[in-house]
């Protein structure tokens, strides 16, 4: 679908989001042609700027974060001469008669709310009150959308005053990573996985997103979140959506998004001996997460692991085990399909397990891995043995692959076209918050003190025993 012309104006677009993400990310798109012309982007922010510091500005962020197109200098010099800055009050009058004329009204518009969250209501008021959104008009906004059920109904009820849910992009960026979205073509694209996704073949799913960062310099924000909202209300839940969703009937925003909700409000509860709370210690190569969050007394948590059930026909009984952590041994991202054993052998003296494992890696090296059970080669008789069937991505695609499309200039691309499959519904969000509420809550109500784990391991010793204790075992984590 061509991408028309359009005005984007970056709310926070002197922020680290804008710096870091979204304009290096617009300057690719720009540099590959895909950017039509005559199209604008206005940063808009509190500081007083001119707008040849905005540009200079904007200049050292691309250089810094832009990969190696950043120093192709004609196209980023003809990208910033794309860029325009307006000094913006967000809670007063200041900048938004010039912002209105700035803004055309022939073109695509998009408002990219890239600030805190409490402004949400001051930009969307302002925006109608000096007449510069139309109803085509379409805003962006980024998580955490909401601490909990309550913020993010507030939430939502704030943007929908000015709003209408076909106008409103609520970004997860897990949703414009290339592998997640490959997950749905795995999935609903082949004739050969779906037949046995379900609890008659499957015997449990993992999702692990290891992370190697520790949580320094953003300990402010991370302390008052912790890794259940940071990282399992939203990105773990949309992994867990895309994998056990039904199949929609056509690959529509609509139609994505209802089977997902559905998964959703299918999750039952999770008890609290079925979930493990973790927070890494110093560690040989760094401090404890404590000394980095700055907050010596924290009983936040750097890692979750967890098993939960979707109450429906095709996964009743099948566990989900999600992980997720700071400080972690490696940076990894899979989920992990692993298959029933065989009900009966043929095959006298081979005594060991074989089980298939579907693993889709999502980072590093992007790619999917089969395991099968095989004949050991040579003469030592019917011996069998595992082996995998792999198949990374970019060895596959060859050059193709290694111009993976940032997930921010997908999504963004996304915003521009008016395709919203890719961002989350306001019930969606909602029903997530539902079912991590009374976790958190839990809590807060036993004082629940995370378990110690060291930095650069797996996590703490609980999260081993939740799935030992079920005779099952994580897969490895590496990198
Ligand atoms: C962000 C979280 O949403 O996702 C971070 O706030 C986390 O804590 C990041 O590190 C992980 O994203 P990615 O793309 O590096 O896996």
């Amino acid at each position: 679908i061509p991408v028309e012309t359009f005005d984007l104006v970056i709310f926070g677009g002197t922020g680290d989001l804008a710096r870091r993400k979204i304009l290096p990310g617009l300057f690719r798109r720009f540099r590959s042609g895909q950017t039509p012309e005559g199209s604008r982007i206005i940063g808009a922010a509190r500081s007083e700027m001119d707008l040849a510091g905005y540009r200079a500005m904007i200049a050292e962020a691309i250089a810094e974060f832009g990969g190696e197109e950043a120093r192709d200098s004609d196209s980023l010099n003809a990208f910033l001469a794309t860029l325009d800055y307006v000094a913006i009050d967000a809670k007063g009058a200041g900048g938004w008669a010039d912002l209105a004329q700035k803004v055309r009204s022939d073109v695509v518009q998009a408002f990219y709310f890239s600030v805190a969250p409490a402004l949400f209501g001051d930009l969307a008021e302002r925006l109608h009150s000096h007449k510069i959104a139309t109803s085509d008009s379409r805003i962006v906004v980024e998580k955490p959308f909401g601490r909990d059920l309550e913020t993010a109904r507030a939430l939502n009820a704030v943007l929908s005053t000015h709003f209408n849910e076909d106008q409103i992009y609520r970004i997860d960026h897990y949703l414009g990573k290339e592998t997640v979205q490959n997950l749905m073509a795995v999935r609903f694209g082949n004739v050969l996985f779906e037949p046995l996704w379900n609890n008659h073949y499957v015997d449990h799913i993992q999702i692990t997103v290891a992370e190697t960062v520790n949580v320094a310099g953003r300990g402010s924000y991370y302390d008052k979140s912790g890794a259940m909202r940071d990282m399992v209300q939203n990105h773990l839940m949309q992994l867990l959506c895309l994998i056990a969703m039904e199949p929609p009937s056509r690959f529509g925003a609509d139609e994505v998004r209802d089977e997902k909700l559905k998964v959703i409000r299918a999750l039952q509860p999770v008890a609290p001996h079925h979930i493990v709370r973790g927070q890494y210690d110093a560690g040989p190569d760094g401090p404890s997460y404590r000394a980095d969050a700055e907050n010596p007394r924290s009983f936040t948590e750097s890692f979750v692991a967890l098993k939960c059930h979707i109450a429906n026909w095709r996964w009743a009984g099948v566990p989900f085990y999600l992980r997720t952590g700071k400080r972690m041994k490696a940076r990894s991202s899979e989920i992990t399909v692993v298959f029933k054993d065989l009900g009966h052998t043929i095959f006298e003296g081979d005594t060991a397990r074989h089980r298939n494992i579907l693993s889709i890696r999502l980072q590093p090296n992007e790619g999917m891995d089969l395991q099968v059970t095989i004949k050991e080669p040579g003469p030592g008789g019917m011996r069998l043995i595992d082996v995998p069937l792999d198949m990374t991505f970019a060895e596959a695609l060859g050059a193709d692959a290694e111009e993976v499309t940032d997930a921010y200039e997908r999504l963004i691309m996304d915003v521009i076209r008016g395709n919203q499959t890719l961002f989350m519904r306001g019930d969606e969000v909602e029903a997530a918050w539902a079912w991590t509420d009374p976790i958190i809550q839990g809590w807060e109500a036993r004082n629940d003190v995370p378990k110690l784990y060291d930095a650069g391991s797996t996590g703490p010793e609980d999260a081993m025993m939740l799935l030992h204790r079920d005779g099952r075992k994580w897969r490895e984590v590496k990198g």
